[in-house]
C-alpha cells in the first residue's frame, strides 16, 4: 500500500478508523502522503469500523490490542491517528502503547514547523504548536525513551516539554506581540502597494499543486520547491513584468489540504487574508493526480472560509509534461476572457501563454488614447515602446510627440502623473461623436 516508502524515518504504525458519526472522511492516500512528508517510516496501516469513538482510547479494546502487536512487532517508535484526539486520549494511549501518539493536528504541525520559512511564518506555526500541545502536557511516557527531534518534537515540541504552563503563557504572549509588529508592517507593505496602483496575483493551490516551481519560473526567484508537501508555507512576494501589461506583484502562499485543521486556519489567517485581497488568484492544480478534481473544491472551500471566492480566478493545470498529448493553451470563457492555462512549470511549457493570459485578465480595462509628450521626454517615449503601449506615432512642427497608446487604465494614470498630456478622449466614442468628427476634419483640411 506504501508507495515511495524512505529507507530511514521513525518506525511509524498510521491508524484509520471509519467512524459512522464522521461527515467528511479523511483520505487514507493522503494521510500516508502526510505521514512521509513529516519524515515518518510507515511500516503498517491500521484500518476498522466504530459506531463513535471510544472516550478512553479512541478505538475499542480488540483494537488497540491490535496496535499494540503492531507496535511490538516492528518496535515502532511513534504511532499517528488520522483523527482528532482528546488529550487524555493521546495520553491514555501512550501509556498503553508505550510510544509517542500524535494525532492528525499534531502530525500536520510537525510538518508546518519543518517547512515554515519566513519569521512570521515560524512564529506562526510555533505559537499553533504551543497552544496545541499546552493542553497535553502530562505526557503519559514521559518515563519513555524521549530522544530530541523527531515527529511531533520539533520547532516548539523540541523544548516544550521542559516547560511549564506559567512559562508556555509567557512565551505565547510574547509570540503574540511580535507577531501583531510583522502584521502591521506587512498591512503597511500592502497599502503602499495599493497607492500605486500595483496589482497583486495570488498563487493559490492544493499542496504540491507546483506553487513554488511556478513562481521561481514566473520570477526567476530561487524559492524552496521540494516534492514535499507544504513546502511554502510563508507568502513570499516578488515584482514582476508582464509583456504587454508592466509590473504586478506575484505572492507565493501557503499549499492547502483537505479539512486543514481549523485552529490552523486560525494561524494562518492573516497570511491568508493576503490572497483574499488580491486582484486575481492563480490556482494552480496537479491535472497528472488522479484526485485533482476533488482538490479544486477542497482549494475553492479554504478559500470560501478566508472570504477569497469573489476574487478573480485563472486555473492553471500544470504538469501537463506528465500526461500524454496535452500541448500548453489558453481557454477562454464565453466572454474571452481567458479561464484555464495548461502549462508544466517545471519543463518551462506555456509560461509565455501564462503571462498572456494573466495580463489579458489584468489589462482588462485597456484604453486607446493618443498622448502627446515634450520632446526631451525621450526615456518616457522609450519605456513605452518596450512595453508594447504604441500602436502609432507622429512628430510635429515642434517636435512634440503624440502617441497612439493602448495600455491599463493604471498605467494611464501614471503617465499623466509624469507629465503627459492627453490630448483626444478613446477613439470609440470619437468615432461615433459628430462633433469630434468636424473638428478633427477641420484640424486636417
Ligand atoms: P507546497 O509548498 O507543498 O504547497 O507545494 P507547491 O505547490 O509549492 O509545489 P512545488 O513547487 O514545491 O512542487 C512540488 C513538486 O512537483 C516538486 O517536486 C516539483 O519539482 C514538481 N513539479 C512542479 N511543477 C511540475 C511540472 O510542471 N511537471 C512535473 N513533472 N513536476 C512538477
Amino acid at each position: 500500500m506504501f508507495f515511495e516508502r524512505p529507507k530511514t524515518g521513525e518506525v511509524t504504525i498510521l491508524v484509520q478508523l471509519s467512524i459512522e458519526s464522521d461527515k467528511e472522511r479523511e483520505d487514507p492516500i493522503e494521510f500516508e502522503e502526510l505521514a512521509l512528508s513529516a519524515g515518518a517510516l510507515p511500516v503498517e496501516f491500521i484500518s476498522g469500523a466504530r459506531k463513535q469513538p471510544s472516550p478512553n482510547y479512541f478505538v475499542g479494546s480488540g483494537k488497540l490490542e491490535e496496535i499494540a502487536s503492531a507496535v511490538r512487532a516492528h518496535k515502532a517508535q511513534v504511532v499517528l491517528f488520522n483523527h482528532a484526539l482528546t488529550p487524555s486520549q493521546e495520553r491514555n494511549l501512550e501509556k498503553e502503547l508505550q510510544c509517542r501518539v500524535l494525532d492528525r493536528t499534531g502530525l500536520i504541525l510537525d510538518i508546518f514547523a519543518q517547512r515554515a520559512r519566513s519569521h512570521e511564518g515560524k512564529l506562526q506555526v510555533e505559537l499553533a504548536q504551543l497552544q496545541h500541545l499546552s493542553t497535553r502536557l502530562k505526557r503519559g511516557w514521559t518515563h519513555l525513551d524521549r530522544q530530541k527531534g523527531g515527529i511531533g518534537l520539533r520547532g516548539a515540541g523540541e523544548t516544550q516539554l521542559e516547560l511549564d504552563q506559567r512559562m508556555i503563557g509567557q512565551r505565547i504572549k510574547s509570540i503574540r506581540k511580535s507577531l501583531a509588529k510583522v502584521r502591521s508592517q506587512r498591512e503597511q507593505g500592502r497599502r503602499s502597494r495599493s497607492r500605486a496602483e500595483i496589482p497583486t496575483v495570488s498563487l493559490v493551490g492544493y499542496t504540491n499543486a507546483g506553487k513554488s516551481t511556478l513562481f521561481n519560473a514566473l520570477t526567476n526567484a530561487e524559492a524552496y520547491a521540494a516534492d514535499q508537501l507544504f513546502a511554502t508555507l510563508d507568502s513570499t512576494l516578488r515584482r514582476v513584468e508582464l509583456p504587454n501589461f508592466g509590473g504586478a506583484i506575484v505572492a507565493d502562499t501557503v499549499g492547502f489540504i483537505s479539512h486543514l485543521p481549523h485552529q490552523l486556519v486560525e494561524a494562518f489567517r492573516a497570511t491568508l487574508e493576503e490572497t483574499a485581497s488580491a486582484d486575481l488568484l492563480l490556482h494552480i492544480i496537479d491535472c497528472a493526480h488522479e484526485s485533482h478534481i476533488d482538490y479544486i473544491d477542497e482549494v475553492n472551500n479554504v478559500l470560501k472560509e478566508i472570504g477569497a471566492e469573489s476574487v478573480p480566478q485563472l486555473q492553471i493545470l500544470n504538469k501537463i509534461d506528465l500526461l500524454e498529448r496535452t500541448k500548453p493553451e489558453i481557454e477562454y470563457d464565453e466572454n474571452q476572457i481567458p479561464k484555464r492555462v495548461w502549462i508544466s512549470a517545471q519543463k518551462g511549457i506555456g509560461i509565455d501563454l501564462l503571462q498572456q493570459a494573466v495580463s489579458e485578465i489584468l489589462a482588462g480595462s485597456l484604453v486607446s488614447e493618443t498622448i502627446r509628450i515634450a520632446p526631451e521626454q525621450t526615456r518616457l517615449r522609450s519605456k513605452l515602446y518596450e512595453k508594447g503601449f504604441i500602436e502609432d506615432e507622429r512628430i510635429d512642427e515642434s517636435g512634440f510627440y503624440h502617441l497612439e497608446i493602448r495600455l491599463p487604465k493604471q498605467e494611464l494614470e501614471r503617465l499623466m502623473q509624469q507629465g503627459a498630456v492627453l490630448e483626444q478622449i478613446p477613439e470609440l466614442i470619437e468615432s461615433s461623436d459628430p462633433v469630434w468628427v468636424a473638428k478633427e476634419q477641420a484640424r486636417t483640411a
